[in-house]
């Protein structure tokens, strides 16, 4: 599975961390953000890594920025895009089994390096559920989305 991954200059290290523990998992990892010493915007970095997930290049994508919220603001404005801003392994696992998101979002202000690690494992390894009240709720966020294009 191909995962894109990206971030601003307040998480280049936790970047890397995920990247290494992601490629050691069997996952090809696309690196959209910046290195450490760079800064660069979180809309950026978060529009880049979308356009991988929406083109079918990238099957999710995960975006860190300081706390996790400018890269899930970013990300949900993209069409096609469902972005969950997590902190915890709970979240982050009902965010595919409910919401089927696509995008995982957290902050390098926030957690530590295993907590992102526990993260980006749940939203890995579970699937989206498929029920039909799930899927129901998910196609009204579609259309919110159409609505408002
Ligand atoms: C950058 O300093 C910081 O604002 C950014 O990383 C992020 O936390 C925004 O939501």
């Amino acid at each position: 599975m191909k995962i894109a991954i990206g971030n601003d200059h307040a998480a280049p290290e936790l970047k890397l961390a995920v990247k290494a523990h992601l490629e050691e998992k069997g996952f090809e990892v696309i690196d959209m953000g910046c290195a450490p010493g760079e800064r660069c915007d979180y809309p950026d970095a978060a529009e880049a890594v979308c356009a991988k997930v929406t083109s079918g290049e990238c099957a999710m994508g995960i975006l860190i920025c300081g706390t996790g919220l400018g890269m899930s603001y970013a990300a949900n404005k993209v069409k096609g895009i469902r972005a969950a801003c997590c902190s915890e392994q709970f979240s982050a696992r009902l965010a595919r089994e409910h919401n089927d998101a696509n995008v995982l979002c957290f902050g390098a202000r926030v957690v530590g390096e295993g907590t992102a690690f526990d993260l980006v494992d749940a939203f890995t390894s579970t699937p989206f559920s498929g029920d039909e009240r799930h899927q129901r709720r998910i196609d009204k966020i579609t259309a919110i989305e159409n609505k408002n294009a």
